[in-house]
């Protein structure tokens, strides 16, 4: 290809993927397979990678992040953001309509939305492209999260048709129900605090340092407000649907999303219908907002000192009813944590049957003063499990006593534990305890962990009921007429799990280490103390200064990893599992860290780095394929800089026109 081919087939595939991401994550609608989208993605990576002259900021590569914001810049607002007016009932909503017919003649059209419950969001595009994007703030200044949220694939990176030079769009960043879900899922694997609820979770990913962690998090979008000036529309209904046609996720009329509304009924029939769909979304909403339709005419209603006039926001309540508590159990965690559950007479609340609630820990029942038969007022609002917040205890049996907390673990009897800090009560018996034995091993056959084929939860938990196995190293000791002499087992079926169990001795170390299930070591920070101690071997024999010593090892990982070394079960299914030849270390491959992935591409090293000395950075380019040279010219494919790059350095790349990249971008490319 001639370098015009290159530059040509490099905007070709930018629009392509656009166009992709655009069908999937905003029209959920997509044309073409996840395969055929992955090889568009990799064929622009490896040309970007190759020709950087012709990578654009804004392209759909970006999309899995990489760059690293240490320090969030603060940028002031063009346009102050604002917030409405809050209401929490009909009649406020009334008197809103009222005071608005009386200061505009004629006939008024309102427009009513939802009000989402995420995290608000500035983004301006310049001449179409995606120029930058604010949080909030205190209104008048937020921060420049633009690297975040240029991994959000609803959100456009490149617009289409007759956009504004300039102009602003605001909206709302959130995590959906599914995401937040699924990462809680993984937190509780680890043996982690789990996150309350979804809009929290995504304040906080927006506002990670590492976007290609916030890549991960699969955050979505709804925008609903354009700013500028001269815009070419009159009517807010009129600018949702041009910016929907410029490539915004916006809500849409036909879910019902956004309505027009011509009278005060039909907006209480909006409010009514969403007070109850809303349970069905999958995401939070906290109300509905109601806004003027014509730009004239919100013009014309202007604005209090904090919100507009011409907008007013009608909050949700959160459900409440009230209902017996029946009894409370106590359920065992998979790293023995105890939760009381309250089980509740069934009770219709936002939209499904309740007939249990968490009851948290036991501070929780004592400070509510909870007690058997209680007439319990239950909620739902943004958390996802219901909650009693509080107890009819005028409603109370005389002879009723207070609750007293289990003091032993209901599935093993074993004496539980409490340790200073902790909320919740824990059973120690870690080798011993039912739902530990299963949870351990159910972890070590995930699919992030040793991905063991053709077994699954269910049938772990049947063999451990079965008293076949007792640890994880026991799986690799099984025998074909053991599972076959199980109910359902066919030939096929137990030939698939033992096949399993073999091809998972190929599964390298990191994730060997992530599957032995160490408190307080998920998946990255297995990698990175693969990565530094390059065998297990190693990690076990570590100090405690030398733990902390290896990249992101806190202090609480390092006492977890001493005190899984510690303990004898643990070392007696380590030594079984060294045995039966898991991978305990780094590959050859691995350890030589060679690769070609570098090959064709000719580095300059300048600066000052935190995570490699420059020697190391120049070898590990040469060990990946790649060329060091020291000085700046046309052939150089990229600089990679650090901190004190020199000035001259920095103006010759900036006349040339070369990439410069920081040392956590390098190691993406490796
Ligand atoms: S309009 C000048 N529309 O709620 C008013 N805001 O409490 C511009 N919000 O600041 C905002 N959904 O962060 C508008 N459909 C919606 C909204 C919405 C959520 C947020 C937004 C706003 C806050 C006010």
């Amino acid at each position: 290809m001639t370098l015009e081919q290159t530059q040509k087939r490099i905007k070709e595939l930018t629009a392509s993927i656009n166009q992709h991401n655009y069908n999937y994550y905003v029209l959920s609608n997509p044309t073409i397979s996840d395969f055929d989208f992955d090889m568009l993605l990799e064929e622009l990576q490896k040309l970007e990678l190759e020709f950087p002259q012709f990578a654009d900021e804004n392209s759909p590569t970006k999309r899995v992040g990489g760059s690293i914001t240490k320090n969030f810049e603060t940028v002031k607002h063009n346009y102050p953001m604002l917030s409405l007016s809050n209401s929490y009932s009909r009649e406020e909503i009334a008197d809103f309509e009222n005071r608005i017919k009386k200061l505009i003649d004629g006939e008024i059209e309102y427009v009513c939305e939802l009000k989402y419950d995420g995290v608000a969001i500035g983004i301006t595009y310049k001449n179409g492209k995606l120029f930058r994007a604010v949080t909030r703030g205190d209104g008048v200044q937020g921060d420049n999260i633009t690297e975040n949220v240029k991994t959000i694939r609803s959100i456009p990176l490149q617009l289409n048709g007759d956009f504004p030079e300039e102009f602003e769009i605001r909206g709302e960043i959130f995590m959906p129900h599914k995401v937040f879900e699924q990462l809680n899922k993984e937190k509780e694997e680890i043996g982690e605090q789990l996150y309350a609820n979804a809009r929290n979770t995504a304040s906080g990913t927006i506002k990670m340092q590492d976007s290609a962690v916030v890549a991960q998090r699969k955050l979505d979008s709804y925008l609903y407000f354009v700013l500028g000036e001269n815009l070419p529309f009159t009517t807010h209904l009129e600018a949702i649907n041009k910016a929907k046609a410029w490539g915004f996720k916006v809500p849409l009329e036909e879910n019902n999303f956004i309505k027009k509304c011509n009278s005060i009924d039909e907006i209480f029939e909006f409010i009514n219908y969403w007070d109850t769909a809303r349970h069905q979304l999958d995401f939070d909403i906290d109300g509905v907002v109601i806004k003027v339709n014509s730009y004239n005419k919100q013009q014309e209603l202007g604005m209090t000192a904090k919100s507009p006039k011409w907008a007013i926001a009608y909050k949700f309540k959160a459900e409440q009813v009230k209902t017996k508590l029946l009894e409370i159990t106590y359920q065992v965690g998979r790293t023995g944590a105890i939760t009381p559950v309250a089980n509740l007479q069934p009770v219709l609340l936002a939209g499904t049957t309740v007939k249990r609630a968490s009851l948290h820990n036991a501070d929780q029942i004592e400070k509510l003063d909870i007690r058997v038969n209680d007439i319990v007022l239950v909620e739902k609002g943004g958390e996802i499990i219901p909650k009693i917040v509080g107890v009819e205890a005028t409603q109370r049996d005389i002879f009723s006593q207070p609750t007293q907390y289990i003091k032993n673990c209901p599935e093993c009897n074993t004496a539980l534990i409490r340790t200073e800090g902790d909320a919740k009560h824990f059973c120690p018996n870690e080798w011993g305890c039912p739902p530990q034995i299963k949870g351990k091993i159910a972890h070590f056959i995930s699919r992030k962990a040793m991905n063991i084929d053709g077994l699954g939860e269910e049938t772990i938990d049947l063999l451990v009921d079965k008293n076949l196995i007792k640890n994880s190293a026991d799986l690799y000791n099984l025998r074909f007429e053991q599972l076959f002499n199980l109910e359902g087992f066919k030939d096929k079926k137990v030939q698939n799990i033992l096949d399993g169990l073999v091809q998972s001795k190929q599964i390298p170390f990191e994730r060997v280490l992530y599957a032995i299930g160490i408190r307080f070591v998920g998946e990255t920070v297995a990698k990175k103390l693969a990565k530094h101690f390059k065998s297990l071997e190693n990690i076990r024999k570590a100090s405690f200064e030398e733990l902390i010593a290896a990249d992101e090892i806190g202090e609480k990982i390092a006492e977890s990893i001493l005190l899984f070394f510690e303990n004898e079960s643990n070392k007696e299914v380590i030594a079984k599992l060294e045995q039966v030849g898991l991978n305990f270390s780094l590959s050859e491959d691995q350890l030589a860290n060679t690769s070609n992935k570098l090959e064709g591409l000719t580095f300059v090293v300048s600066g000052v780095f935190t995570l490699f000395s420059r020697d190391e950075l120049k070898d590990s380019i040469e060990k990946n394929g790649g060329k060091v040279s020291s000085s700046i010219s046309k052939k150089t494919s990229y600089i990679v800089a650090g901190e004190n790059m020199g000035p001259s350095k920095l103006q010759k790349a900036q006349e040339l026109g070369v990439k410069i990249i920081d040392e956590n971008a390098f190691l993406a490319m490796v």
